[in-house]
């Protein structure tokens, strides 16, 4: 996958640190990431734009741990966010208020008046209701809100239906024929400074063509809003660049950058990116260990002390994430009883699955890596069945350290409280 995940002599390892010893200090189910894989990404961004004046403003939707935010606002990262709690970890982490771009169909009064005292910069509004609160909000507070609008270009991201965004029959954004004319009311707002156009049009975006044809419709809308007389500051692509999970073939992000900037450079204005996904999914891996092994006359089942409610994209989008093991079966000895385990947890759920007929040679106590799991793993964990939230490590050269503890199960019910009978 990686160059900072590798097998030495049968072990696995991420960057200097053995996967093995990872599991002993911390146990499992635990996610663990690659400082160094998240800053080879983002560098990656950057020098795959440096030609051009860009922003890279990581979607925290896809891993918000501080530690995460933290490096990745020390490299200078701006952040996409979509809540003010995801605002508060940005702050948190150390990131700058004036790098923040807000997404989202649904903000609220509250979320809208603490962005703007942080000084956000920008929110990417989806509907005129929002703008028409955004510039009450502003009125209030007696400021002034940078906002793009964040258009529908009707571009099919040919990827998994919950994923797309991009399309008319979605619920966000605003459709590419009314954008001018939202525009226009913009403008007239009091306390609204129009600064840019944004798009987003869905994730796992295996291809170059959805975001060629996005960006041509936002470039289309750039030169009508300049007939108008309204000059925006930039433009905003979103993000969506897909990863390999087990046999994809994305874009590079080289490649990618080259697609889009001869039409980028062209259009003269600075250009933002909210790359979720393909920034963090494969720095982590989620340790697991296989506490019972279950062969049946029509399947084998190997069920792992981590489930759906601490990766549920499986579940959620028949996602096929890859599983190695942490020690390599031994050539002839081992690999003769390599057999097909569906990977399971023990959730009272069928759709609690994590992988389906992979080719392994288990044994009960065996650790487990579930790989590209960096992205929307711990942030989309649960608590279904009771279930306390794995721990987060964090691995940068010969280094290792926990970055969150595990959830005790005592904190779970904390904020619970008994029913008392009326007297
Ligand atoms: N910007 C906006 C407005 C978004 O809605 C998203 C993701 C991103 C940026 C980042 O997209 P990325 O680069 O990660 O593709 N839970 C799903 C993915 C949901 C994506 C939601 N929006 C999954 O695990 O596949």
């Amino acid at each position: 996958h990686l160059p900072e995940l590798h097998y030495n002599q049968g072990e696995l390892w991420m960057e200097q640190v053995s996967i093995h010893e990872l599991a002993e200090c911390y146990d499992t189910p635990c996610y663990v990431y690659s400082q160094q894989a998240i800053l080879d990404v983002y560098q990656a961004y950057s020098d795959s734009f440096a030609a051009i004046d860009h922003q890279i403003c990581y979607a925290v939707k896809a891993n918000s741990n501080l530690a995460v935010l933290g490096v990745l606002a020390t490299a200078g990262a701006g952040f996409d966010i979509v809540s003010r709690g995801e605002l508060m970890r940005v702050l948190a982490a150390g990131g700058q208020a004036d790098k923040v771009v807000f997404s989202g169909v649904g903000k609220t009064k509250s979320d809208i008046e603490y962005a703007l005292t942080q000084g956000i910069g920008c929110f990417n509004v989806e509907s005129i209701s929002e703008l028409t609160l955004i510039n009450e909000v502003a009125t209030q507070l007696d400021k002034r809100a940078p906002i793009s609008l964040r258009v529908n270009p009707d571009v099919d991201a040919k990827t998994h239906p919950y994923i797309s965004t991009g399309l008319k029959d979605n619920k966000f954004g605003i459709a590419h024929e009314e954008a001018v004319a939202v525009y226009e009311k913009a403008a007239a707002l009091s306390h609204i400074d129009i600064v840019g156009i944004d798009c987003h049009i869905g994730s796992q975006l295996t291809e170059v063509e959805p975001f060629i044809a996005a960006l041509d419709k936002v470039i289309e809308l750039v030169h009508s809003l300049r007939e108008k007389g309204i000059e925006l500051r930039h433009i905003d692509l979103g993000g969506g660049l897909g990863v390999r999970y087990i046999d994809e073939s994305p874009v590079s992000i080289h490649d990618f950058a080259q697609a889009l900037l001869p039409k980028l450079t062209e259009l003269g204005l600075p250009v933002f990116f909210e790359p979720g996904r393909s920034m963090v999914a494969n720095a982590g891996i989620l340790l697991t260990r296989v506490d019972v092994l279950k062969p049946t006359a029509h399947k084998n089942f190997a069920i792992v002390d981590a489930a759906m409610n601490d990766l549920i994209r499986p579940a959620l989008y028949q996602a096929e994430m890859a599983v190695i093991p942490m020690t390599l079966p031994s050539e002839g000895i081992d690999t003769d009883d390599t057999q097909p385990w569906d990977i399971v947890g023990a959730i009272c759920e069928t759709g609690d699955f994590l992988a389906k007929d992979r080719l392994l040679s288990l044994a009960t106590g065996d650790v487990l890596a579930i790989t590209g799991a960096g992205a929307y793993g711990f942030t989309m964990s649960s608590n279904y069945n009771s279930r306390p939230r794995a721990s987060e490590v964090m691995v940068a050269g010969s280094h290792h350290q926990l970055i969150r503890k595990r959830e005790t199960t005592e904190a779970l019910y904390a904020d619970e409280i008994l029913w008392q009978n009326a007297k």
